[in-house]
C-alpha cells in the first residue's frame, strides 16, 4: 500500500463537498491503492456541520480513510498537503456588486494564497473551485511567491463535461467515445466550448454537425449550463461539479488518456495570442503530473473572437483587484 497522501478541503461542509467527500474516501480520484488524509477546513460558524459530515465519513468505513482531520483555519488545514481543493467562497449577497463579489473574495484567496505558501508541501497542486474561480485562483498564486504559479488552477471541467455530454447526447454515441473537446476562457458565461477539434470514433466530427445548432443552441447552452441547473433545482450544481473536480485532479496527477485532453484554467503564458498571467481556460495533455497547453489547434475566425470576448471578461476581473494583488515579482514571471 502507498503512503497516504494529504487532500485539504475548504467550503468542506457545503454542497459541492457533500458529494466530494465520499467519493475521494472511495478512491475515485487516485485510485484503489492510495490511502488519504482528508484536512478539512470551514468557517467557524459551519464546524458543527463539519463534524456531522465527519462522522458519516467513519460511518462508511472506507478502507483509503487514513485520517480526517477538521480546522476552523486555513494556515493548520493546509499544513503539508499535497492537493488542495479551494470549493468556500463568498457567494453573491442581495445587492451585492460584482467588484464588491470580487473583493470579498480577494481577501478570502489573499490568505488561503499565502497559507498554502506557508504550510502546504511545496508540491501542491491547487485547483479553485468557488467562483469567480478563475480570478480567485489568480489571487492565490499571487499571493504565494514561493510556490510557481504552474501550481494553481481553477477548475473549467465541469464545462468540459458538459461539453462533452452535450455533443454525445446529440450524436447518439457514449462520451467515451468523445474526444478532443476543448473549453477556453472564464467559467463564466463568456466561455468558449469549442467542437473544431473534437472527435467521434477517431474522426472529425464537426464538418457533420449542423452549424446553426453548434451557434445558436450548443454553445449557449453550455454558457449557461449552471443558471439552467440552478433553475430547474433551485441550487447550484453540486453533484456534478464535485464529478468534475475528480476528473481535474485524478488527470493532473494520474494523465490525460493518449489521443486526448482536458481543459483546465491555468495561468496564461501568451499561447493562442491570450494576455499572459490571467487564468484562462486552456486545452491541456498531462502527463508525470505536469500540463502542458496543447499548441498548434487551428483556430478560425469565429473562435479567435470568441477568445478574445473571455478574455476581456477576465482581463476586467484583473483590473477590479489589481489594487489588491502583491507586485509580480520578476522571479514569479520567469517561473
Ligand atoms: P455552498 O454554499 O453549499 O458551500 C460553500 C461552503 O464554503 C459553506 O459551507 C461555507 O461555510 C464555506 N466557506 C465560505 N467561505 C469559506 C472560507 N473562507 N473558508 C472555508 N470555508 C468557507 O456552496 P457549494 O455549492 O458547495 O459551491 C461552492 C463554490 O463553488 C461556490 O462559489 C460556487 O459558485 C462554486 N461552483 C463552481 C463551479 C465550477 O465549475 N468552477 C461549479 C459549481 C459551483
Amino acid at each position: 500500500m502507498k503512503r497516504p497522501v494529504r487532500i485539504a478541503i475548504t467550503g468542506a461542509a457545503g454542497s459541492i463537498s457533500n458529494s466530494l467527500l465520499f467519493r475521494i474516501a472511495a478512491g475515485d480520484m487516485f485510485g484503489p491503492d492510495q490511502p488519504v488524509i482528508l484536512q478539512l477546513i470551514e468557517r467557524p460558524e459551519a464546524m458543527p456541520a463539519l463534524h456531522g459530515m465527519a462522522m458519516e465519513l467513519e460511518d462508511c468505513a472506507f478502507p483509503l480513510l487514513h485520517t480526517v482531520r477538521l480546522h476552523d483555519n486555513a494556515e493548520a488545514g493546509f499544513k503539508n498537503v499535497h492537493y488542495a481543493i479551494l470549493l468556500g467562497a463568498r457567494p453573491r449577497g442581495p445587492g451585492m456588486e460584482r467588484k464588491d463579489l470580487l473583493s470579498a473574495n480577494a481577501e478570502i484567496f489573499s490568505r488561503q494564497g499565502r497559507a498554502l505558501n506557508d504550510h502546504a508541501n511545496h508540491d501542491v497542486k491547487v485547483v479553485v473551485v468557488g467562483n469567480p474561480a478563475n480570478t480567485n485562483a489568480l489571487i492565490a498564486s499571487r499571493n504565494a511567491p514561493d510556490l510557481s504559479p504552474s501550481q494553481f488552477t481553477a477548475m473549467s471541467r465541469l464545462d468540459h463535461n458538459r461539453t462533452k455530454g452535450m455533443l454525445a447526447n446529440h450524436t447518439g454515441c457514449n462520451p467515451t467515445d468523445i474526444r478532443r473537446v476543448a473549453v477556453w476562457g472564464n467559467h463564466s458565461a463568456t466561455q468558449y466550448p469549442d467542437l473544431r477539434h473534437a472527435e467521434t470514433f477517431g474522426m472529425p466530427v464537426f464538418p457533420s454537425l449542423d452549424l446553426n445548432w453548434v451557434e445558436n443552441d450548443f454553445i449557449p447552452r453550455v454558457q449557461k449550463r449552471g443558471a439552467e441547473v440552478i433553475a430547474a433545482r433551485g441550487q447550484s450544481s453540486a453533484a456534478s461539479a464535485a464529478n468534475a473536480v475528480i476528473d481535474h485532479m485524478r488527470d493532473w496527477a494520474l494523465g490525460t488518456p493518449p489521443g486526448d485532453f482536458t481543459s483546465m484554467c491555468i495561468v496564461s503564458d501568451g499561447s493562442y495570442g491570450v494576455a499572459k498571467g490571467i487564468v484562462f481556460s486552456f486545452p491541456v495533455c498531462c502527463r508525470y503530473g505536469r500540463y502542458q497547453i496543447v499548441q498548434n489547434l487551428a483556430m478560425d475566425e469565429a473562435s479567435l473572437k470568441r477568445l478574445k470576448t473571455t478574455e476581456a471578461e477576465l482581463l476586467e476581473e484583473k483590473a477590479a483587484v489589481d489594487h489588491l494583488l502583491p507586485k509580480e515579482t520578476e522571479e514569479a514571471h520567469n517561473n
